[in-house]
């Protein structure tokens, strides 16, 4: 495949000479499709760029492939998920097809994720700043004594109080807002190149939410590492990082920065869903028509058109491609 990564020549507008942390190109998943018949296609082509040192938002309604992705790009796709087509690449590095070793060693090294819910991702039977110690000792070849002292400075960073106590406590003895500092201290451990944080923080109250975030976000920015920040909530999106991707029924709909595209949506996808963030506001519920369709086969059409306020006999004819436009990239004919 294409190991070198940015270099096929396609002109790819303002920063093209660099190679992006991350690169996402065509990524198209499949379930079943043995002999028992049933196909289903998630991901139809998902193409993303997260350059160094960046935050970027991916962003869609329940049921458009963003766990997924992110999935495929740790390498951990759910049992009886094929990738059927595309690239994914670590700097210059394919990751489709590398083998469990070196994936292992990628995440928790350079890659690192945190899930919505905190308390399954530390284990109910070891202390916090035991697992945490042992993920540094493991990848960093740290004696004991000195990676749990790692361990107690980390949850110190993330705003643990009195983080040496804590450190001997059990997950269940932690609130779900300190709980998910521990998930971020331990994401952090291992110095990730790529932190990717699949709702982190839906579940937590409002307040909390935004502590979560701010602390994620200065974190993130004070190690020079990237984000992939995945959420429903465009709102989120949109005060935490500076690019944004929209999926969509498996695609990337528009992506760009995210002031760029928030200002003016191009494609009317966006625009829904920022405008379901306005009214939730102010106070009335509103929630775009319809439902994000299930994918058998590959599409003919866009996959939108049937809650599109915008739709035309041109958007039937076949599936937009992204193209550039300006500073963004955009998948809708009319746009
Ligand atoms: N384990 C699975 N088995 C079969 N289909 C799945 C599985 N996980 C996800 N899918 C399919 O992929 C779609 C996208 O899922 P997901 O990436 O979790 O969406 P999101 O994170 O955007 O809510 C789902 O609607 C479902 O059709
Ligand atoms: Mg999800």
């Amino acid at each position: 495949m294409n190991a070198g990564g940015g270099m096929d020549g396609i002109d790819r507008g303002p920063g093209a000479g660099e190679i992006p942390l991350l690169t996402v190109e065509d990524l198209t998943v499949g379930f079943g499709g043995g002999e028992d018949g049933g196909m289903s296609i998630p991901l139809q082509g998902v193409s993303l760029r997260v350059p160094r040192a960046t935050r970027m938002s991916l962003v869609g309604e329940s049921g458009s492939g963003k766990s997924l992705t992110a999935s495929a790009v740790l390498g951990l796709l759910p049992e009886g998920a094929r990738v059927l087509r595309g690239s994914i690449r670590l700097e210059g590095e394919e990751l489709i097809g590398a083998d469990e070793r070196r994936m292992r060693r990628l995440r928790g090294g350079r890659i690192a994720i945190m899930f919505q819910n905190p308390r399954a991702s530390l284990n109910p039977v070891h202390t916090v700043g035991g697992q945490i110690a042992e993920v540094i000792r493991v990848h960093s070849g740290a004696g004991r004594r000195e990676s749990r002292n790692r361990a107690v400075d980390l949850l110190d960073q993330m705003g643990i109080p009195d983080a040496r106590r804590r450190a001997s406590d059990y997950v269940h003895q932690y609130s779900g807002g300190m709980a998910q500092r521990a998930v971020l201290a331990m994401a952090l451990s291992c110095r990730p190149d790529l932190l990717i944080a699949d709702e982190p923080t839906t579940g937590l109250d409002a307040t909390l939410q935004q502590q979560v975030l701010d602390l994620v976000i200065e974190q993130v920015k004070a190690r020079g590492a990237s984000l992939l920040l995945i959420t429903h909530d465009i709102a989120i999106a949109r005060q935490t990082c500076e690019q944004i991707a929209v999926m969509y029924a498996g695609r990337v709909m528009e992506s760009g920065p995210t002031e760029e595209v928030t200002a003016a949506a191009a494609n009317p996808y966006t625009a829904a869903l920022l405008k379901a963030f306005v009214t939730v506001d102010r106070g009335r519920m509103y929630a775009i028509p319809g439902t994000v369709p299930t994918l058998s086969g590959p599409l003919a059409e866009c996959p939108f058109a049937d809650r599109c306020e915008m739709v035309g006999p041109e958007c039937r004819e076949r599936v937009p491609e992204l193209r550039r436009i300006g500073g963004r990239e955009v998948a809708c004919v009319k746009a």
